[in-house]
């Protein structure tokens, strides 16, 4: 991994998704997990002071050793137990069935498969058990939409293979899961990025 991936991207990373601008989406999305749940993405623990009561144990899966330190404050604020679970959404290292929920923030739009992640999802939560996501992806404005396809390659270079243009809502219906309520909205911030989509999925 170069200099840049490694040492700076975590840090503008955590920079970016930790600026009070976010918060409001994180209260929502945490809202409701309870028992075991995978956080895919985990990033610098961005969501952990969102976390309610009833979560048991977080199986967090975060491939980047620089975001796991940026995490160490979080944690150790923390109550909730998290247990550092391999590194790749696209092939959890967790048994079938294994958890009540799955939480993706910001984690669609970067890795390289996402219907493959998504079906690792299906896989590790047991029926009945939710999905709890928050997104930015393609915007509703034409014009913005033109703007985030000629940002794309840059932003894919630049953010770690994050895309602009995905359509979270729809990867996950594609992916058969139920989607129970979703919001989707422009959050403050720059256009380009701020189309958000906030929601919980059932897993049949
Ligand atoms: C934009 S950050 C979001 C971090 C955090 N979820 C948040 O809301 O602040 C995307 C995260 O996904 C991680 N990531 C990238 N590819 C991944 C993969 N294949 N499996 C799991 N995580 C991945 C990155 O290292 C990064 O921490």
């Amino acid at each position: 991994m170069g200099l840049y991936a490694d040492r700076v991207l975590p840090r503008v990373i955590d920079r970016v998704c930790a600026s009070g601008i976010v918060d409001p989406w994180r209260e929502r999305v945490c809202a409701g997990l309870a028992g075991s749940v995978v956080e895919i993405g985990f990033g610098s623990g961005t969501n952990v002071p969102f976390y309610p009561a009833g979560v048991e144990v977080v199986y967090a899966v975060e491939p980047s050793a620089r975001a796991w330190a940026l995490a160490a404050p979080r944690l150790a604020r923390s109550a909730t137990r998290v247990v550092e679970t391999g590194g790749d959404a696209e092939s959890l290292p967790l048994a079938d069935d294994a958890c009540d929920a799955a939480l993706m923030a910001f984690v669609l739009c970067t890795v390289p498969d996402p219907a493959r992640a998504l079906a690792e999802v299906r896989r590790v939560v047991r029926p009945g058990g939710r999905l709890h996501f928050l997104e930015h992806g393609a915007a509703e404005r034409a014009g913005v939409l033109v703007l985030q396809h000629l940002l794309d390659p840059l932003e894919v270079r630049l953010a770690g293979g994050c895309h602009l243009t995905r359509r979270p809502l729809e990867l996950v219906r594609r992916a058969g899961l139920e989607v129970e309520w979703h919001e989707s909205g422009r959050a403050r911030g720059p256009a380009p990025w701020s189309q958000f989509t906030v929601g919980v999925a059932r897993v049949p």
